[in-house]
C-alpha cells in the first residue's frame, strides 16, 4: 500500500515524458495496451456521439453512421462524419469544429497504432524495459472526451476556435482514457498528450503505457506560442511547412507566422496581381499559389495552429520592383548598405496613391482568403530605412519630422484594412518605438481587435510597448532566433575596400567591416539550453506582465532553405515551446529538460520523419543523464 502511494506521488524530476510538460501530473506503473478496437466518443450536453471506432475505417461509412445511432438518438444534428479522405486539402466550407474533433480523435488513436518509437535509448543498455508481448495484455478500449460545450457543427469560426480555452484534464485508469475539456481547442491538447503517453513495442505487437493509473491537469502560460519562418530568403516548399505544422503539434505550438515576402523575392501568389508572384519568385516553379497557401492554413486548423501571412511594408519591398518598378524607391543601389540592413535595397514609395492602390489591392486579395483560417494579420513595418527615401521622388527627404506623419497614414491605412476584413493587426515594434506612431487600437463593437507589437530587440522594448498599452509577442534576437552563429552570408569587398563611384556615397574605396572569424550579428549560436532559459518578463515589472499576449521562436532564412529547415528548428523550436506552454524555466529544471527533450526528439523523427540533431549522446540518455 505504502510502496503503491509512493509510485503514484507526483512525478517531479524525472520520467514523466511529456513535451511540453504539463502543469501537474501523476502516475503509476501498471502497463495497458491500446486495444486495437478502442472506440472514442463525445460526451457533451448529455448525448453521446462516436468519434471513432476500428470499424469506421475509411470507406465504411454507412457502418459508422449505424453505428452512431445505435449509441444515442441524441447525436449532434450536423454532425459531420469524418470520411476518411487522405487529401489534405479542406474547403472553408467542409470545416467545423466537430469535424476537427472526429478528425484529431482518429488521427490520434492511428498515430498510436502506427508510431514506431521503442524508447530503447530511454532505457540501461540492454535492459528489459518493455512489457512481456505474450503475456495476458490488459487494454485501454475507450478514449471518452467530456467537453462542456459541445463542438459547433456549422461554419467554422478561427477567432472562438482559436481563443477556446486550451486547458484539460487527462486521466487514464483501468481501460477507460478520459478527457476533460471546456472547449474544442482544449480537447486537441489533451489527445496531443495522450499520444505521448503511449509507446510501440519492439515486436511491433501493439502499443503499451507503463504509467497507470496517470492523470494529468494541464493548461498554457500563454496564449500566443509562435513560430516564425521566412520563406522568401530562399526557396521552400509547401510541404516544408505542411511537415513543420506536424513536428509543430507535437509542441503545442499554435501560431505559425509565414513571413512571406521580402526584398530578395515574393512567392505568394496575389491573383489580381498575377505579375507580383510570377515576376518576383526565384522561379516560375517556386510560386506559392492560392490552393498552396489555403491547404497550410486548414493543415494548421486541423492541428489547432493559427497559420497567418505577414507581407511586411514598407521596408523589404524590393521585390515588387520587377512587376511594379514605379512603386519602388532605391531599388537595387549598388551601395546596398545605404539604403537596407541587407542587400538588396527597395523601398515602397511613401507618398504615393499609386503605392497606396496597390496595397488596398494585395490586402483585399489575400485578407479574405486567410480570414476563414485565422484572426491575425501581420503588417510588417520593420527595418524602414531613411535614406531610401532621399531616393524617393514623393518625398526627397531623410528628415524624419517629413516622413514620420507619411508613415502614420501608411500604417493607419494597413490597420484599418485588416480590422475592415475582420483580422487582428500584428506589428514590428521600430513603427512603436522608433517612429512613435499612433497604432489605431480600434475596438469595434463585438471585439478588441487591437494591434500587437512584436518585439525583437530586448526586454526594455517590452516594457516600453506596454507601458504604451499595447499587447506584446516577445522572441529577441539574443535568445530566439534560430538563424544565429552560423557566420555571416556576407563577403568582404574584393580587394577588402568597396568598390569606387558608387552612385549614392561616391566617397568610395570604404574598407569592408568584414573580418575572420566571420561571425553574424547575433552570433554565437543559440543553442537550446540557451533558448530554454529564456526569460521574457525577467525584466518586466509585475503590474505590466498581463499585456505579455506570448512569443515567437523565429528563423530568418538567409542561409536555410527546405534542405536543412528541419534541423534548423527542431529540436531548438521544441525547447522554446516549452517556455511558451509550461511558463519561465530555471537551471534547475535542464537536466529533466534534457531527457524529455531528448525523448521527444526520438519520437519526433520516427513517427515524422522530421530530421534533427540529437540532444544528448545515447549513453547519457541511457544513463539518465551526463552532469558536470
Ligand atoms: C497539483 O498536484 C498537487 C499534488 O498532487 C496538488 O496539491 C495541487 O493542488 C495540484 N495543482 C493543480 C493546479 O491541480
Ligand atoms: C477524396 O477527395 C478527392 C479529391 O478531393 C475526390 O476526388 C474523391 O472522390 C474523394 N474520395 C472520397 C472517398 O470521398
Ligand atoms: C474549465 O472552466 C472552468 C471554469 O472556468 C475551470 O475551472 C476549469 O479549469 C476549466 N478547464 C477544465 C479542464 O475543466
Ligand atoms: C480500476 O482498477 C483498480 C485496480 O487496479 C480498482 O481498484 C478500481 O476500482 C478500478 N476502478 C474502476 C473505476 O473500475
Ligand atoms: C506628397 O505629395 C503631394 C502631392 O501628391 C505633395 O503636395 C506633398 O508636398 C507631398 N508631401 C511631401 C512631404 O513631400
Ligand atoms: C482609419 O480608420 C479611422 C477610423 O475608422 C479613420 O478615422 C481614419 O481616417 C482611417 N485612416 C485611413 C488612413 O484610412
Ligand atoms: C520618437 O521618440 C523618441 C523619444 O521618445 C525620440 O528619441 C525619437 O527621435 C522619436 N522618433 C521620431 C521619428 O520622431
Ligand atoms: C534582464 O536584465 C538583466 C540585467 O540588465 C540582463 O542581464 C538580462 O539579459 C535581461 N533579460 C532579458 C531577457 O532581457
Ligand atoms: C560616405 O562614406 C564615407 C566613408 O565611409 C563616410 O564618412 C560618409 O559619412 C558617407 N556619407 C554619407 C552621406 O553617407
Ligand atoms: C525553479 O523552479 C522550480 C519549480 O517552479 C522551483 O521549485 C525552484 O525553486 C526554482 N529554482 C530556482 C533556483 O529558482
Amino acid at each position: 500500500m505504502l510502496l503503491h502511494i509512493l509510485l503514484v506521488a507526483s512525478c517531479i524530476a524525472s520520467s514523466c515524458a511529456i513535451w511540453p510538460q504539463p502543469l501537474n501530473q501523476s502516475k503509476g506503473t501498471d502497463v495497458r495496451w491500446l486495444d486495437p478496437a478502442v472506440k472514442t466518443t463525445l460526451h457533451c450536453n448529455g448525448a453521446i456521439a462516436l468519434l471513432y471506432s476500428h470499424d469506421s475505417s475509411e470507406y465504411q461509412f454507412t457502418g459508422l453512421i449505424h453505428e452512431l445511432s445505435k449509441i444515442s438518438q441524441v447525436f449532434f444534428g450536423h454532425f459531420q462524419i469524418f470520411t476518411g479522405n487522405k487529401s489534405r486539402h479542406e474547403t472553408p466550407n467542409s470545416l467545423s469544429e466537430s469535424f476537427l474533433l472526429q478528425a484529431a480523435a482518429r488521427e490520434t488513436i492511428a498515430q498510436i497504432h502506427r508510431s514506431g518509437f521503442v524508447p530503447w535509448k530511454m532505457h540501461k543498455r540492454h535492459s528489459a524495459f518493455e512489457p512481456d508481448a505474450h503475456a495476458p495484455r490488459q487494454y485501454v478500449s475507450a478514449v471518452q472526451i467530456h467537453q462542456m460545450k459541445c463542438p459547433d457543427s456549422h461554419d467554422f469560426a478561427p477567432v472562438s476556435f482559436f481563443d477556446g480555452d486550451e486547458s484539460y484534464e487527462l486521466t487514464i485508469t483501468n481501460e477507460t482514457a478520459t478527457i476533460k475539456s471546456n472547449h474544442t481547442i482544449g480537447s486537441l491538447r489533451a489527445l496531443q498528450t495522450l499520444q505521448q503517453a503511449f509507446f510501440a513495442h519492439s515486436t511491433l505487437s501493439g502499443s503499451y503505457m507503463p504509467d497507470l493509473p496517470l492523470h494529468i491537469v494541464d493548461r498554457p502560460r500563454w496564449r500566443h506560442r509562435g513560430l516564425s519562418i521566412d520563406i522568401a530568403r530562399n526557396p521552400f516548399r509547401p510541404e516544408d511547412l505542411i511537415r513543420t505544422l506536424d513536428a509543430m503539434a507535437m509542441t503545442k505550438l499554435n501560431r505559425l507566422h509565414i513571413h512571406a515576402t521580402d526584398s530578395q523575392s515574393w512567392p505568394l501568389d496575389i491573383p489580381s496581381l498575377p505579375k507580383l508572384a510570377s515576376k518576383g519568385a526565384y522561379q516560375p516553379n517556386l510560386i506559392w499559389t492560392v490552393n498552396d497557401l489555403s491547404e497550410i492554413q486548414a493543415h494548421g486548423v486541423m492541428k489547432g495552429i493559427s497559420v497567418f501571412v505577414e507581407i511586411d511594408m514598407p521596408g523589404h519591398t524590393a521585390s515588387i520592383a520587377h512587376s511594379y518598378p514605379d512603386l519602388i524607391a532605391a531599388f537595387n543601389e549598388l551601395d546596398w548598405s545605404t539604403f537596407a540592413a541587407e542587400p538588396l535595397s527597395g523601398q515602397l514609395k511613401l507618398n504615393s496613391s499609386a503605392v497606396n492602390e496597390f496595397v488596398s489591392t494585395v490586402l483585399l486579395d489575400l485578407l479574405p482568403r486567410t480570414r476563414p483560417y485565422t484572426s491575425l494579420y501581420h503588417i510588417g513595418g520593420d527595418e524602414v530605412n531613411l535614406q531610401a527615401y532621399l531616393l524617393d521622388e514623393t518625398v526627397s527627404s531623410d528628415d524624419p519630422h517629413v516622413l514620420q506623419p507619411l508613415l502614420q497614414k501608411f500604417v493607419d491605412r494597413l490597420i484599418n484594412i485588416t480590422i475592415q476584413q475582420g483580422l487582428r493587426p500584428i506589428i514590428w515594434e521600430e513603427m512603436l518605438l522608433d517612429w512613435n506612431l499612433t497604432l489605431s487600437s480600434a475596438v469595434d463593437k463585438e471585439n478588441t481587435p487591437s494591434t500587437l507589437v512584436q518585439v525583437w530587440r530586448d526586454s526594455q522594448r517590452i516594457e516600453e510597448v506596454l507601458k504604451r498599452g499595447h499587447r506584446v509577442i516577445f522572441g529577441d534576437y539574443k535568445h530566439w532566433y534560430l538563424d544565429c552563429g552560423y557566420g555571416i552570408f556576407l563577403d568582404p569587398y574584393p580587394m577588402g575596400k568597396s568598390p569606387h563611384g558608387v552612385p549614392f556615397n561616391t566617397s568610395g574605396g570604404i574598407p569592408s567591416k568584414l573580418h575572420v572569424p566571420y561571425l553574424d550579428y547575433c552570433a554565437p549560436f543559440h543553442n537550446w539550453r540557451h533558448m530554454y532559459m529564456y526569460d521574457p518578463v525577467a525584466n518586466i515589472s509585475s503590474d505590466l506582465v498581463d499585456g505579455v499576449e506570448g512569443g515567437e521562436v523565429l528563423l530568418w532564412s538567409e542561409q536555410t532553405d527546405s534542405m536543412d529547415l528541419d534541423s534548423k528548428l527542431w529540436p531548438r523550436v521544441a525547447a522554446a515551446a516549452e517556455v511558451l506552454w509550461a511558463g519561465v524555466r530555471n537551471d534547475t529544471m535542464l537536466e529533466d529538460a534534457a531527457r524529455r527533450l531528448g525523448e521527444w526528439r526520438e519520437r519526433a523523427v520516427t513517427d515524422l520523419g522530421v530530421r534533427m540533431s540529437p540532444v544528448q549522446m545515447t549513453w547519457c540518455l541511457q544513463e539518465r543523464g551526463c552532469n558536470l
